[in-house]
């Protein structure tokens, strides 16, 4: 058979890695496909300096737009990021005919509906597989190899930079901006770093996720968001004390009343697989009703670990090149005409368990005064611990865990225990997840 021309849009971290797995591997990937992918166009910054591309054998350009105009590209893999410029390359590919590899989560979960809307019309493929987790085949798992369960919940670690700050803080007490500088180094981190720590990155691919577990439309603008920036070296200490781990989660769950969707710090049982996912690796727990809870673990982010997806779709896109769509795994895994329109939760209105942390007054009473606030807004207590702040004032921390409850509820107990006389400043609230199935 004929090879497949492939068109490559940016020679970055991803793009560079891409192109060095597709050429290294050239004769493996061969080997399992039938069929030679040929990198046939490339653009990027700066091209004529690269030297990852043979220019004999690969045409190359700065400009993009030649590239998804060339009539002999079948296959463009958009790896220049963002929203804007993505957005009009892949929808100008799409509208050229071309199939479509992307990883780009912000590009899915924010105008993904307008590009598989673009892609269904014109009855080519658009894969995201890097979008979500890196390398770890997330996407292929969720819409092929579950096919047969009804999902019940998702929650990952889908932020590397993310992971291996809280990591680094925890192992290592190191400070939260010179791991984020180190990420950032190592290509990690986002252009903006704040996609990272405040959980807008993670939230895009928890909005791909939870399409792909409920059938539910792509809804970023629902996804309740809440960065790690405020977490202290306390509080992770003070969470290993009672046997947690504080991670950054993505968390999406069916509940009776509506879908969660929320990206937050969470504690979790260390005890949890998943709480032992460490450093810049990735990890997403599913639990299923035949299945039951499978966890996916890997390299989040990197070069080559994302290149490994984006040469996964390419291989994916290549076998079924020539079939009509209703042929092709659908785009968000479930058929179009049967999509569900359940609704997403408020935040409000989320049920889970919470760890409050507050500075006592050190005197009798105070703890009863306590417990019989968080009683009159329906938070029972679960455990409580009470320790010695640094600087020994006379004030102690009380650090508090509770049972599942209504979120709006917690935060009444919350500004009613701030008002408590013997309590002072704010009550530090981290959520917390068990995880089990
Ligand atoms: N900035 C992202 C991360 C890259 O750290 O996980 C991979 O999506």
């Amino acid at each position: 058979m004929d090879a497949v021309n492939v068109g490559l849009l940016g020679l970055g971290t991803v793009g560079g890695g891409t192109a060095t797995v597709l050429l290294r591997n050239a004769a493996e990937i061969q080997a399992r496909l039938g069929r030679e992918i040929h990198l046939y166009h490339v653009a990027g910054l700066n091209i004529a300096a690269q030297t990852i591309v043979d220019p004999q054998t690969t045409k190359l350009t700065e400009n993009a737009f030649d590239v998804v105009n060339d009539p002999d590209v079948q296959i463009v893999v958009e790896l220049i990021g963002g929203y804007t410029l993505a957005k009009e390359l892949v929808l100008k590919a799409i509208e050229n005919g071309k199939h479509v590899v992307t990883a780009n989560k912000a590009l899915i979960a924010t105008h993904g509906p307008e590009i598989m809307q673009a892609a269904t019309e014109q009855g080519v493929s658009v894969c995201y597989e890097a979008a979500v987790a890196g390398g770890i085949p997330i996407i292929k798992a969720m819409r092929e190899g579950l096919a047969a369960n009804k999902i019940q919940w998702v929650a990952g670690i889908i932020n590397g930079t993310g992971n291996y700050i809280l990591t680094e803080m925890r192992d290592k007490g190191r400070d939260f901006t010179e791991v984020l500088a180190e990420a950032q180094a190592l290509g990690y981190a986002e252009a903006d770093p704040a996609f990272d720590v405040e959980g807008i990155d993670a939230a895009h691919k928890l909005t791909i996720l939870a399409s792909l577990a409920f059938g539910i439309a792509l809804q970023f603008d629902k996804t309740y968001t809440e960065g790690i920036s405020k977490i202290t070296p306390e509080d992770v200490n003070y969470a290993e004390e009672l046997g947690y781990r504080i991670k950054h989660l993505g968390i999406t769950r069916k509940t009776d009343k509506g879908i969660e969707l929320r990206v937050h710090p969470t504690l979790i049982p260390e005890k949890r697989l998943i709480a032992n996912v460490d450093g810049v690796m990735n990890a997403v727990l599913v639990q299923a009703d035949a299945v039951g809870p499978t966890l996916y673990y890997g390299a989040g982010a990197g070069a080559e670990p994302t290149a490994s997806a984006v040469v996964a779709d390419i291989i994916d896109t290549v076998r079924t090149i020539d079939a009509p769509l209703q042929h092709k795994v659908p785009l968000l895994g479930f058929q179009h005409d049967a999509m569900r329109d359940t609704p997403v939760l408020p935040i409000d209105e989320v049920v889970t368990s919470y760890y409050l942390r507050m500075q006592a007054v050190d005197k009798p009473g105070v703890l009863a005064e306590v417990s019989e606030t968080f009683a009159s807004n329906n938070i029972s207590i679960e455990a409580v611990l009470q320790k010695e702040p640094t600087g020994g004032e006379n004030s102690v921390h009380l650090i508090m865990l509770t049972q599942k409850c209504i979120e709006s509820n917690v935060n009444q107990a919350i500004t009613a225990v701030e008002q408590l006389a013997s309590v002072q400043g704010k009550v530090v609230r981290i959520r917390l997840e068990h995880l089990g199935s």
